[in-house]
């Protein structure tokens, strides 16, 4: 995470790694180097790789897998996952599968792995070097196993745990030097930096390679986060993300290749143009970060639809052309401080879920962490942007793990019959979708099943019943009579093209909004330009794509009892 502000400069950053889970793989690592056999162990025995823009897992017929992940911390000052002075690493592992996560986005820095002596200095070394003597404590009591072993070897047991419980990994080479990421004067950002020199960071990104050759879940590695400062420059770029690609390749042909950009991973607009080239196929991944600070506190000062729009636009092409050129977009960096109280980030939110869903993109959540043993001179210090709460016992918000749910799930399956293709209406700012069985909002999962047509109309698959307007302030209905008048014409409206407006019969022109009740109803649309105090968020809505849904007409009783219910 950085603290980037786009327009700014003005930066602290944190980066972190990943890891991955797969549910339905009960195989163990295919060559493991510990001796120890995980036979009994649920773990993930599979193979990524890129078809078009989708991820998906040669092992199981090319079936998409969605990255669902969370960032895990490893790159700080004591370059030792956060938590295990507050929990076991199991009890870690399992809140993130229970929390609905398939992966894990591991971070190192790069020197636990060029620098020997800081890679075979123990735990409780590393600790007692920051002062850190209650930490050592905590981690003799939730993880006595771990607290004398070299933190080389504490990164490999994390993963490993991570694997038996069926979480992929992926390894995030989040800065060099181990401490908060990240400045624009760290000397730390870019290929011929004091702490970045191309030769070191290639050997210890091919070190981590084959360390991790043997471990099924380690299905990525993210080369380099965050590049930035002043030294940056295109012919650096592509000469040794090339060469470093090429070389993780060699060492280890398993895993994705993930590359990001410049300028705090925010800007990857010119390979629109100047395309990278290396020799390996469906490998490569691309990442971006996005976070509401970014954009400093224009989700608040600015119209929420304007600023979503305009946002939107610079991510379209910054990176989302990527999808186009046939490359994964992994958006390995985003979160709210979840305390709930930092509006710019509430805002920024209901904009992201729009655009997550709409495009069903892969991602990483910051953070897992829900206090850092020591960060920028704080021990103890409580992560605001943690899903989990200061002594790592529980979450912090479960109303935004609910809200978030529907993006941990794929919208969209590869390869899925024409006949399974729909749109589902998605409402961001609740997570929840428009149910199949009443005109209301309730879980994605069984959300209902429409055709948006050229007419733009909203008909329910396998039915002659469209959507319709009614009057002002009164829910929407179901009618036969779909192509008759305008009440039945959708119309994405407004910057963020979240508001979907139709005409009542009287020809007041109305959006979609929810009630009290969750009850879809149209009312008088909100602050579709200038204003910048309210928040147009009850009335975004998304037509999505989506093939993963249950497909079963709905029952025709019920229509009526709707039709009739919702006919004033
Ligand atoms: C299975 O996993 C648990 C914790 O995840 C670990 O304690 C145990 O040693 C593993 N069993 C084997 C046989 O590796
Ligand atoms: C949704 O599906 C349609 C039809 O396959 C396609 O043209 C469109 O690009 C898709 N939209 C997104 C956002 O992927
Ligand atoms: C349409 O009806 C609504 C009430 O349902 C009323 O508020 C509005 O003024 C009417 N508009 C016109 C143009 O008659
Ligand atoms: C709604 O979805 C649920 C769960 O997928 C399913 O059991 C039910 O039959 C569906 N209802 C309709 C009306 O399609």
């Amino acid at each position: 995470m950085s603290k980037i502000s786009f327009r700014s400069y003005l930066i602290f950053l944190f980066l972190p790694t990943l890891l991955i889970i797969i549910h339905h793989h009960h195989h163990h690592r295919r060559n493991n180097n510990d001796n120890d056999n995980d036979d009994d162990n649920a773990s993930t025995d599979l193979s990524l790789s890129t078809n078009s823009r989708w991820i998906v897992d040669d092992r199981n017929n090319g079936e998409r897998v969605k990255l669902s992940c969370v960032s895990w911390v490893s790159h700080l000052e004591v370059a030792v996952a956060e938590g295990l002075s507050k929990q076991p690493v199991d009890a870690i592992s399992k809140m993130i599968v229970e929390m609905g996560f398939n992966c894990v986005r591991l971070t190192y820095p790069l020197f636990l792995f060029t620098d020997d002596k800081l890679g075979s200095m123990t735990m409780r070394q590393s600790l007692q070097k920051w002062g850190l003597f209650g930490t050592v404590a905590g981690v003799q009591v939730n993880n006595p196993s771990l607290v004398d072993l070299s933190l080389v070897n504490v990164f490999q047991e994390i993963v490993s745990n991570l694997n038996n419980n069926n979480v992929m990994v992926i390894l995030d080479n989040h800065l060099s030097k181990p401490g908060w990421c990240c400045n624009e004067n760290d000397d730390d950002g870019f290929f011929g930096d004091l702490y970045f020199d191309p030769e070191v960071w290639i050997e210890g990104i091919c070190r981590v390679a084959s360390m991790f050759k043997g471990y099924t879940n380690v299905v990525g590695m993210s080369l380099r986060n965050e590049l930035r400062g002043h030294k940056q420059n295109l012919n650096d770029w592509y000469k040794y993300m090339q060469k470093g690609a090429e070389r993780v390749h060699a060492a280890n042909p398993n895993v994705l290749v993930i590359l990001s950009g410049l300028n705090y991973d925010l800007d990857l607009s010119f390979l629109r143009t100047n395309p990278i080239s290396v020799s390996f196929s469906r490998k490569l991944v691309f990442e971006i970060h996005w976070y509401g600070f970014s954009d400093g506190d224009d989700w608040i000062t600015g119209n929420l639809n304007e600023v979503c729009g305009r946002v939107i636009d610079r991510l379209t092409s910054n990176a989302l052309f990527l999808l186009d050129q046939g490359y994964p977009l992994f958006m390995s960096e985003w979160g709210v401080d979840q305390t709930g109280t930092n509006e710019n980030d509430n805002r920024y939110l209901n904009c992201l879920m729009g655009w997550a869903a709409e495009h069903d993109i892969d991602w990483a959540l910051w953070t897992i962490v829900g206090s850092y043993y020591y960060r920028e001179g704080v021990s103890g210090w409580d992560e605001t942007y943690g899903l989990l709460n200061w002594d790592w016992r529980g979450p912090r918000s479960s109303s935004f793990l609910k809200k978030i749910s529907p993006l941990q799930s794929p919208f969209q399956a590869l390869g899925s019959s024409s006949t399974s293709e729909h749109k589902i209406l998605f409402h961001p700012s609740t997570g929840l979708c428009m149910h199949n069985h009443s005109l209301s909002l309730g879980p994605c999962s069984n959300a209902m099943a429409l055709d948006y047509t050229l007419e733009k109309t909203l008909i329910l698959k396998g039915t002659n019943y469209c959507l319709q307007a009614n009057a002002l302030h009164k829910p929407v209905k179901l009618d036969t009579a779909c192509h008759a008048d305008s009440s039945s014409k959708w119309e994405a409206i407004s910057a963020s093209k979240m508001h979907l407006s139709s005409k009542t019969k009287n020809d007041t022109i109305v959006c979609l909004d929810i009630d009290t009740n969750n009850i879809i109803v149209t009312n008088i649309c909100k602050c579709l330009s200038r204003e910048y105090l309210c928040d147009p968020s009850s009335q975004w809505f998304k037509i999505i794509n989506s093939t993963s849904f249950n497909l079963a007409p709905p029952i025709i009783d019920l229509i009526n009892v709707q039709h009739n219910s919702y006919l004033l």
